[in-house]
C-alpha cells in the first residue's frame, strides 16, 4: 500500500540522512503489512507510545529494530518476528533478526553479528522489539546470552504474555544490574506480532478478512462472478497478507464457484501457509484445485470416514467441529483449534456467506478491504450478517489505515477493544 511505502521510505532515508549506520536492511525490507499500522488514515503518523525515559535516540534504533523485524514476517511462524540493534556511541555494533524456527532468535544474531565484526557489546545498548525469551525452546534463553555480553541497558518495546516469560526476561536482566527501558513503539511492535500476541494473551489466533468490493460493498455478482473486482496491486496486496499469515480460511461458496487454489502467489517467500476450508456437510469435490499436494485442513460437522481417507492420501486433514446446528462448523472453537496448531494469524478469503458468519461469532478482529472504483448493483455484499432494528447494535470498527493500491483503495479497520486489550497485555513497567 503506497502510504505504507511512504512512510516506509521516510524511516529507511531518516536512516540515511542521519549519516548513521551504513543500512543492510535489504531494499524493499519493511514491504509487508504490519509496519502500515503507524498509520492513521489520511496519512498521519500516530504518534509512538512515549514514556518520559524515551528519547530520539531510542525512536531511531527501535525503528530499525522494527524494519529488521519486517525483513522476516513470512518465515518465523510459529515464533514472533523480532528483531535486535546492538548500538554504542550512535554507532551499531551488531544486528537481526530472528531465523526460521530451530534457528537463533534476533538477540543472538545481533550478538553474533557484532561478534564476527570484532565489537565488544559490555556497556553498549541493546534494543529489541519483544522482551528476551527466559526459558528453553527449541533454542536455549536469549536472556543467558545478553546477560553474558554485558550491555549496560537493554530497551525493550513490549512484553511477552508468552507464560514462561511474562516479565521473566526483564527481570533477569535487572537482576543483573542492567538498566531496563521499556514500552518504546510498543503498538508498532504490537503491530507486527498481532498473531503470536493474540495466541499468548487469549489463544486465539490473530483473523483478518479480505475482501475485494465495489464502491458499493458488493463482493460478488448474483451468478457467483467475482474475478476480477479488483486490479493486480490489490491482488498482489492481498497475496503479501496470505504471505503473512499461517492458515489462508476459505468457505464452501467459494470453492464450488471458483475453485481456489488458495496458495501464495507472486511472492518471493520460501513458506506457504497452510490452506483451510469451513466445509459443514463434508460436500468438498475430492478433485478439487486447492488438493496440490500441500496440506489442506477441512473443517467439517459430519463424519464420513471413508472420504477423509480418500482425502488423506491427497494431504487434507479433516476435523470434525460439530455447531449448535446440524451441518454447521462451531467457529470459535475452530478458532481455538488453530491456536492450539500455532496458528498465529489467520487469512480469511471467502463469500459474504462465511465472512458474515465469522463476523457474528465475533471471529473476525480485522477487515482488509480493497474498494474498486465501480457500482455493481444489485449483486452479494461483503458479509451476510442478521437484518438490525437499531444502529446501536452495528458492529464496528476502527479504521487504522486507508492507502492506495494501483487504481484501488485499501482501507483496514479493526475491533478498537480487542486491540487494546493486547496492548494493556504487552504494556511493560
Ligand atoms: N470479493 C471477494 O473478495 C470474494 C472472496 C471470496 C469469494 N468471493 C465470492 O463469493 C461467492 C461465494 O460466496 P458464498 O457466500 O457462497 O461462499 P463462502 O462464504 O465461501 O461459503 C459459504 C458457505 O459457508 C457456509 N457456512 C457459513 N457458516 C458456516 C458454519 N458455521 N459452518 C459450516 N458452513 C458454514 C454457508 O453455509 P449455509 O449455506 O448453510 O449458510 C455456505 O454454504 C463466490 O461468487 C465467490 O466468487 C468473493
Ligand atoms: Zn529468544
Amino acid at each position: 500500500m503506497e502510504l505504507f511505502l511512504l512512510q516506509y521510505r521516510q524511516c529507511a532515508s531518516a536512516i540515511q540522512d542521519a549519516g548513521r549506520p551504513e543500512t543492510d536492511i535489504p531494499a524493499g525490507a519493511g514491504r509487508v503489512p504490519g509496519w502500515s499500522a503507524l498509520q492513521a488514515p489520511g496519512g498521519h503518523t500516530i504518534p509512538s507510545m512515549k514514556t518520559p525515559s524515551d528519547t530520539d535516540d531510542d525512536l531511531f534504533w527501535m525503528r530499525r529494530a522494527l524494519a529488521l523485524a519486517q525483513t522476516v514476517m513470512y518465515t518465523t511462524a510459529p515464533n514472533p518476528r523480532v528483531g535486535c540493534v546492538i548500538v554504542r556511541d550512535g554507532r551499531v555494533l551488531g544486528e537481526g533478526a530472528t531465523q526460521p524456527p530451530g534457528g537463533p532468535h534476533a538477540e543472538i544474531r545481533a550478538l553474533r553479528d557484532a561478534q564476527s565484526r570484532g565489537q565488544p557489546v559490555d556497556g553498549a545498548t541493546m534494543y529489541v522489539t519483544l522482551e528476551p525469551c527466559s526459558h528453553f525452546g527449541r533454542t536455549p534463553p536469549c536472556v543467558e546470552a545478553v546477560l553474558a555480553a554485558r550491555p549496560a541497558r537493554v530497551v525493550v518495546a513490549m512484553g511477552d504474555p508468552n507464560p514462561l516469560v511474562n516479565g521473566q526476561g526483564l527481570a533477569r536482566l535487572r537482576g543483573a544490574g542492567i538498566q531496563v527501558t521499556t514500552g518504546i513503539c510498543r503498538e508498532e511492535a504490537l503491530a507486527v506480532n498481532a498473531g503470536f500476541i493474540s495466541r499468548m494473551s487469549r489463544g486465539l489466533p490473530w483473523v483478518w478478512m479480505k475482501m475485494a468490493a465495489s464502491l458499493d460493498g458488493r463482493s460478488a455478482l448474483h451468478n457467483g462472478m467475482s474475478q476480477w473486482i479488483t486490479g493486480p496491486e490489490a491482488r498482489a496486496d492481498g497475496h503479501r497478507w496470505r504471505a503473512r499469515s499461517c492458515v489462508v480460511l476459505t468457505g464452501m461458496g467459494t470453492v464450488l464457484k471458483d475453485d481456489p487454489q488458495l496458495n501464495v502467489r507472486g511472492i518471493d517467500t520460501p513458506r506457504q501457509p497452510r490452506k483451510a476450508v469451513v466445509d459443514g456437510h463434508f460436500q468438498i469435490p475430492e478433485d478439487a484445485r486447492l488438493f496440490d499436494g500441500a496440506e489442506v485442513i477441512l473443517f467439517t460437522a459430519r463424519d464420513d470416514a471413508a472420504k477423509a481417507e480418500r482425502l488423506a492420501a491427497r494431504n487434507a486433514r479433516v476435523v470434525c467441529l460439530p455447531g449448535a446446528e446440524p451441518g454447521r462448523v462451531d467457529l470459535p472453537a475452530m478458532m481455538r483449534w488453530m491456536a492450539q496448531e500455532q496458528f498465529n494469524e489467520v487469512h480469511v478469503e471467502a463469500g459474504a456467506g462465511l465472512s458474515g458468519a465469522l463476523v457474528s461469532a465475533g471471529c473476525v478482529d480485522e477487515l482488509l478491504l480493497y474498494l474498486a472504483p465501480v457500482l455493481l448493483g444489485d449483486a452479494a455484499g461483503m458479509v451476510r450478517l442478521p437484518m438490525l432494528e437499531h444502529l446501536d447494535a452495528a458492529r464496528r470498527y476502527e479504521f487504522i489505515e486507508a492507502g492506495r493500491a494501483g487504481a484501488d483503495l485499501c482501507v483496514r479497520a479493526r475491533v478498537a477493544s480487542t486491540w487494546q486489550q493486547m496492548m494493556q497485555r504487552v504494556a511493560l513497567t
